[in-house]
């Protein structure tokens, strides 16, 4: 398999990203939204996948106060099922606690079981739901939170994952 490299996006990333955006979401966000995250939101941390120097998938976070909230996060469908997702979740989750983030929330489709898949191979759990949160259709939405950053076992998860990515690179 070709090498993976999770480095942080910049402005040059953004027609990539925005394409990815584009075949992975119903209401993708315009180009300009990753534009100004990257060059106005102080809060905002993003990092992209690369394989052969190409951008496979992006992943973005706000970091509020002590909690990072994840904003979006997509793979190119060409390029899924291949453990991009898994490498750019672990490096959103590292970049968060080099931050000072305590814990990690984010938004999901509940029909969403990719996704929530992988959230939940990370230790997110259901936190509650917030009812017709998705403009577009109206669907809920379910928040998931992970434990404590810090905590003993969440460490020792993301551990083993960091491992078995290491072992698959
Ligand atoms: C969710 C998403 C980012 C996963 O990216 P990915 O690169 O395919 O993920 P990985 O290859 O690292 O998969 C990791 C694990 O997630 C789960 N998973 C991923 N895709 C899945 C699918 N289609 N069905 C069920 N489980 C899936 C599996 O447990 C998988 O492990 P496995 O392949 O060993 O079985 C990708 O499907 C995507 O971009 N979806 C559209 C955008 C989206 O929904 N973003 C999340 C918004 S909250």
């Amino acid at each position: 398999m070709d090498r993976i490299t999770v480095e942080p996006m910049v402005v040059a990333d953004i027609p990539a990203a925005h394409e990815i955006e584009r075949l992975s979401f119903s209401t993708p966000w315009p180009a300009q939204a990753f534009h100004d995250e990257l060059t106005t939101n102080g809060l905002a941390h993003y990092v992209v996948a690369r394989r052969k120097d190409r951008v496979v998938g992006f992943a973005g976070a706000w970091l509020m106060v002590d909690e990072a909230h994840i904003t979006t996060f997509s793979v190119h469908p060409d390029h899924r099922r291949r453990g991009v997702g898994r490498r750019l979740l672990l490096a959103l989750i590292d970049r968060a606690q080099a931050l000072g983030a305590v814990r990690m929330t984010l938004e999901v489709r509940p029909s969403n079981r990719a996704a929530r898949a992988l959230y939940r191979e990370y230790g997110f759990n259901d936190q509650g739901r917030r009812p017709g949160y998705y403009t577009d259709d109206g669907e809920d939405a379910l928040v998931m939170t992970t434990p404590a950053l810090d905590d003993p076992g969440f460490q020792d998860l993301l551990g083993s994952v960091r491992h078995r990515l290491e072992a698959s690179a």
